[in-house]
């Protein structure tokens, strides 16, 4: 049997990373996020495209998007390498979802329902690791010491973009950006809506199932 390719969409802390490194262990695919890979490349110079910032980092600080440009080349190269995979935080608009199509078929698209002021808690209570990429939260899952990655000892960070009004703002652009493009896809076969409200084991349970009567 090949391996999966799962696209995994929902509003900012509806749970993607969390349900996506589960499906990359499970499935043995690759993790896919633009998120990450922009992060990881917060500083770069983007000035000869003629945007209103110069770095990627400047739309992610204010909730913007990045442009489709620098997003669709980090995608492209990581699909070109993977065996299977799971897409996290890409495609957020119908212009990045037509590049998608034209380039894939996906076995499974799942998108994860969360309400918007469980997003708001997720989001503003999540704590990050800046060394392992670890995610934790201040009330439902705290490290053992508080305040330290429990893999690697690192002291814990908040996301600069997780403040609760750049947290609003992720959510207004997810509504005006992303929305369509979960019209784009619900209706097809591949498509199913899972409730992203129960515990993340809960919610892993239905995404499981959802994969494996789809791949
Ligand atoms: P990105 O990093 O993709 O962030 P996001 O989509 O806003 O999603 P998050 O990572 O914040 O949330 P998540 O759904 O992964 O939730 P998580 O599992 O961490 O993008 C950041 C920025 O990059 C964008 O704003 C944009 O500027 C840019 N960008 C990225 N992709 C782009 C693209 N394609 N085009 C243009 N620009 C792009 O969970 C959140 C919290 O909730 C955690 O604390 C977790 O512990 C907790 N949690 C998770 N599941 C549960 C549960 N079931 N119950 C209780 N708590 C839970």
């Amino acid at each position: 049997m090949s391996k999966p390719r799962v696209l995994l969409l929902g509003a900012p802390g509806a749970g993607k990373g969390t349900q996506s490194s589960r499906i990359s262990d499970e499935f043995g695919v690759d993790h896919i996020t633009t998120g990450d890979a922009l992060r990881a490349n917060k500083g770069m110079d983007i000035s000869e495209l003629g945007f209103e910032f110069d770095t990627p980092g400047g739309f992610m600080d204010a909730g913007e998007l990045v442009p489709d440009e620098v997003v669709n080349e980090i995608v492209v190269t990581a699909l070109d390498n993977a065996d299977g995979f799971v897409l996290d935080g890409y495609p957020r608009n119908i212009e990045q979802a037509e590049f998608l199509d034209e380039r894939t078929d996906l076995d499974a698209v799942l998108r994860l329902a969360v309400s918007e002021e469980e997003l708001v808690d997720r989001l503003t209570g999540r704590r990050v690791c800046p060394e392992c990429g670890e995610n934790y939260h201040v009330e439902f899952d705290q490290p053992e010491e508080s305040g330290v990655c429990d893999e690697c000892g690192a002291e814990l960070t908040q996301r600069e973009d997780d403040t609760e009004e750049t947290v609003r703002e992720r959510l207004r652009v997810f509504a005006e950006n992303t929305e369509p493009v979960i019209d784009h896809y619900a209706g097809t076969e591949a498509y199913a809506e899972i409730d992203g409200e129960g515990t993340p084991d809960e919610v892993w349970e239905d995404v499981q199932e959802a994969i494996e009567q789809r791949a």
